[in-house]
């Protein structure tokens, strides 16, 4: 390996949010209440009772967060567009004050040198869509086509990198069917159905984004992690099978023009995801659009996840052959998910060369380490460092094999609202007071600005 590893030119070097885990203000200026507004404020659902009503109060803080990201000299910034603040009940009457403050946000972002990408969707589906069914309710995709109209008339002529639905699994999946996530469901023939609605929605948006941003590029993101047997059993194997077609084949393979893979439709019919009959959710004419052509794939790449079958029979009881790593903090971060970067080398190979996607952007990738900040007033977030290096060096060495890699977006900017888990989990680059909203750039924040300017860095 070379001493320096240096990134294509105009690699997008950038960091990546989402609205409903940084902005707060979840009244401010018109904005709707969305499923995650009532999600956090429905006692029992997340950690401590923790919400997003103020967040990283970047509705009000924006300036100061893009001089920051200036200062670190990231070049491109990932965030997302709260629906609500545009269309306060989900369709209908439009709130100029919401595309307004987007308006500045992109504008503030151009005047720095920062390439603004937009995802639509990340997860805050406006509550009065929801209480019409929601995505299991078919109305909701052409619902959300209106949206990314309305966003995109207004936005399109200067953001030139869209993205539909940040992981439609996990909304599909933990939405609808653990409940872990907002709107809190667990029906498996709901979240299959939502699965469903989800893409089809991103397929139709697509030609109206061409439309209204034609020399944009537009795409999805999906979640892709790595998923490998604990043993090469075949209850192990079929397990694995399983899990990373529910979670990864289940998505891609309709949107590469393949349908859904015939062996999960099987498992999910065996779990009784189709009472109305099998995929009867799909109308004709729906795989055409699912599959409509786009600029590129966004990879969000965390970690493996190793798959033991519980229903292994005696004579399938082979010993494991793949061994997580020590579990310690330096090989698994704080939300107990194992680092992994082979994982992301081999994801990238396989969405590039499997699905031939025809560019990929990691749109997420980071770690959840608490450090705060030391006696010297900065914050030594060592780990969180080596994991950044460790997976940049893995897309490098993907870019050499091949991969059209064209960027890489630090999850996050900022430590924000984990969801679920509340303000427990820190991803940040950047380490947030909760109290005072004071803003501390980690190391981890220094050394990929470093990286960033330099177009590269010496691999550990
Ligand atoms: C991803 C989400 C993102 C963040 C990270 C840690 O699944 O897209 O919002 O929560 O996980």
């Amino acid at each position: 390996m070379p001493s320096f590893l240096t990134f294509p030119e105009h690699f997008l070097w950038g960091a990546a949010t989402a609205a409903y885990q940084i902005e707060g203000a979840w009244q401010a200026d018109g904005k709707g209440e969305s499923i995650w507004d009532r999600f956090a404020h429905t006692p029992g659902k997340t950690r401590n009772g923790d919400t997003g009503d103020v967040a990283c109060d970047h509705y009000h803080r924006w300036p100061d967060d893009i001089r920051l990201m200036q200062s670190l000299g990231l070049r491109a910034y990932r965030f997302s567009i709260a629906w609500t603040r545009i269309l306060p009940q989900g369709r209908g009457a439009i709130n100029q004050a919401g595309l307004d403050f987007y308006s500045r946000l992109v504008d503030g972002l151009l005047a720095a040198g920062i390439e603004p990408g937009v995802t639509l969707y990340h997860w805050d589906l406006p509550q009065a869509l929801q209480d019409q069914g929601g995505w299991a309710n078919r109305d909701t995709a052409a619902a959300f086509v209106e949206y990314a109209d309305v966003v995109s008339r207004r936005l399109g002529d200067r953001v030139k990198l869209w993205i539909t639905h940040n992981e439609p699994a996990v909304v599909a999946w933990l939405g609808h069917s653990n409940g872990e996530h907002a709107p809190g469901i667990n029906d498996v023939a709901t979240a299959a159905a939502v699965s469903h609605h989800l893409l089809l929605s991103h397929g139709w948006a697509m030609p109206v984004l061409r439309q209204n941003s034609p020399d944009a590029q537009a795409g999805i993101t999906l979640n892709i992690n790595w998923t490998a047997p604990a043993s090469r059993s075949a209850a192990d194997l079929d397990f694995a099978r399983n899990v990373d077609g529910r979670w990864v084949r289940w998505f891609l393979d309709p949107l590469y023009g393949r349908q859904y893979p015939a062996d999960i439709t099987a498992d999910l019919e065996a779990e009784g995801a189709f009472p109305h009959g099998v995929l009867s959710f799909v109308q004709p004419g729906d795989y055409v659009a699912i599959a409509t052509p786009t600029d590129f794939l966004g990879v969000n790449y965390y970690n493996r996840v190793i798959v033991r079958s519980q229903a292994v029979t005696e004579a399938d009881n082979l010993p494991p052959t793949l061994i997580p790593a020590p579990r310690d903090l330096d090989h698994w971060s704080e939300m107990g998910w194992e680092t992994y970067p082979d994982g992301l080398f081999a994801t990238l190979a396989r969405v590039a060369f499997e699905y031939q996607a025809p560019r990929i952007y990691i749109t997420e990738n980071g770690a959840s380490y608490a450090d705060g900040p030391d006696a010297d007033g900065r914050v030594h977030d060592a780990r969180r460092l080596a994991y950044v290096r460790q997976h940049l060096t893995a897309a490098w060495r993907a870019i050499q094999m091949g991969v059209p890699l064209a960027g890489y977006f630090a999850w996050s900017l900022l430590d924000n609202f984990e969801w679920a888990h509340g303000y427990a989990q820190r991803f940040g680059l950047t380490w947030v007071n909760y109290e005072t909203q004071e803003r501390i750039v980690k190391d981890s924040g220094l050394w990929y600005g470093q990286a960033a300017r330099a177009g590269g860095f010496a691999p550990a």
